[in-house]
């Protein structure tokens, strides 16, 4: 029997394609590096792995399920905030932390504003979620 898709079908917002994406990038690289880590028993970088992980990967797929589940929160100006915040923050976070593990510790000034800089985009995306969060 055939199944029809009627006019009161969700609509799913392309908002969320990019963040998947991007998402999927961290992944591979999250991933790569876990294995890496494994064969050559070397652990620095562990929490590195673990951030590229669940920031790169698990938050940013999360985000992009959320906006493409609800186009309101996907398509507003705090979307696109929470976006850049994040996804400018996290490769100068990621690669600051991981010269700070090695030992420069110059770099920690760089790495705290990183970190600032993606909570500031956690922030937009939790004051979107509280605003537009409606279908
Ligand atoms: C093929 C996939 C993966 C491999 C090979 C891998 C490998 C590793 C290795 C070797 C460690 C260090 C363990 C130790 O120090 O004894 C580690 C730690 C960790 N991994 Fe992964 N991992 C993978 C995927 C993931 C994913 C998908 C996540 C999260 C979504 C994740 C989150 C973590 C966390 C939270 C830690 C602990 C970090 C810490 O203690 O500082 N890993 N992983």
């Amino acid at each position: 029997m055939q199944t029809s898709v009627t006019s009161s079908a969700p609509r799913f917002s392309d908002a969320g394609v990019i963040w998947l994406k991007l998402a999927v990038v961290y992944l591979i690289i999250g991933i790569s590096m876990g294995i890496a880590m494994g064969a050559s028993q070397n652990f620095t970088l562990r929490p590195v792995h673990a951030h590229i992980n669940l920031l790169g990967w698990t938050t940013m797929a999360l985000a992009g399920l959320i906006y493409s589940v609800f186009p309101k929160a996907g398509e507003s100006r705090l979307a696109r905030l929470h976006f850049w915040l994040l996804n400018l923050a996290l490769p100068v976070m990621m690669s600051a932390l991981a010269l700070l593990l090695f030992g420069q510790v110059g770099v920690a000034p760089v790495l705290a504003l990183a970190e600032i800089v993606a909570a500031l985009g956690i922030v937009a995306f939790a004051v979107n979620m509280f605003i537009n969060l409606k279908h």
